[in-house]
């Protein structure tokens, strides 16, 4: 019912050379990849147009990190949604734990953003998770609760993506057991049916992710793909990623 996302976060690594570089490897292996999982990359804003280019006539698809939530106008530095529609990006991630981190963004700014992506048609990936200090103190699911509610606010939720990422597991090289991850996205379900079509709403789990736990987390029924930051950096990893088996 919901089409597996496999998402690559390159955040603030390769340069357009770098970008060619890693195509030239991965695009060829995708035609392996199963053609009911859709494949993503998010590569920083100025190789963009290079992997939309080389992406050209393949199924990957290409995403940006960021966006500002205005039509235009004298936001020195920023990028508005037209430009990123200009440039051929289909998704966006909203949210990232990065941004909430060291960019100050908070919650009713992110919903700006969500609803400046969908009205040019682009599908934000709203990025959610709690810190470990949340996680001790038995808050995690209220903190992300609420972080999908004010997300969210307003929106169609069956135009957008979530993504799951608890912020201990970012980069850490712990993720967040099968299990645990489970329960958090069935409680995100939970939180999303209260605003619309919750079962259409792909939940993607980021943090951690590598080829070789890849598996048991598309097992889980609330599971619907990954948000992969390190180990999309290399074309077989992420590949290997892209083309995990399927739990009977
Ligand atoms: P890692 O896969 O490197 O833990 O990063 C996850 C992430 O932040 C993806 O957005």
């Amino acid at each position: 019912m919901r089409r597996p996302l496999i998402a690559g976060n390159w955040k603030m690594f390769k340069t357009n050379p770098d970008t060619s570089v890693f195509l030239a490897e991965f695009l060829p292996k995708l035609s392996d990849v199963p053609s009911g999982r859709d494949v993503l990359l998010c590569p920083p804003f100025l190789s963009i147009a290079r992997a939309v280019g080389l992406a050209a006539g393949t199924p990957l698809c290409v995403g940006a990190q960021n966006v500002y939530p205005k039509e235009n106008g004298a936001f020195t530095g920023e990028v508005s949604p037209l430009m990123l529609v200009d440039a051929g990006v289909k998704y966006c991630l909203v949210g990232h734990s990065e941004r909430r981190a060291y960019f100050g963004e908070v919650d009713t700014f992110l919903n700006e953003k969500v609803r400046a992506l969908l009205e040019v048609g682009i599908t934000p990936i709203v990025c959610v998770g709690e810190t470990l200090e949340q996680r001790e103190a038995g808050q995690a699911e209220s903190v992300v609760a609420e972080q999908v509610r004010a997300g969210l606010t307003g929106v169609a939720i069956t135009s957008v993506v979530v993504a799951y990422e608890p912020v201990w597991a970012i980069g850490t090289g712990k993720t967040a057991s099968a299990a645990d991850a489970q329960q958090m996205h069935a409680s995100i379900r939970t939180v999303l049916a209260a605003l619309g079509e919750a079962e259409l709403v792909r939940i993607l789990y980021g943090g951690s992710v590598k080829a070789d736990n890849i598996a048991e987390l598309m097992a889980m029924p609330d599971i619907d793909g990954a948000l992969v930051g390190g180990a999309s950096l290399d074309p077989s990893s992420f590949y290997a990623i892209c083309n995990y088996v399927e739990k009977g």
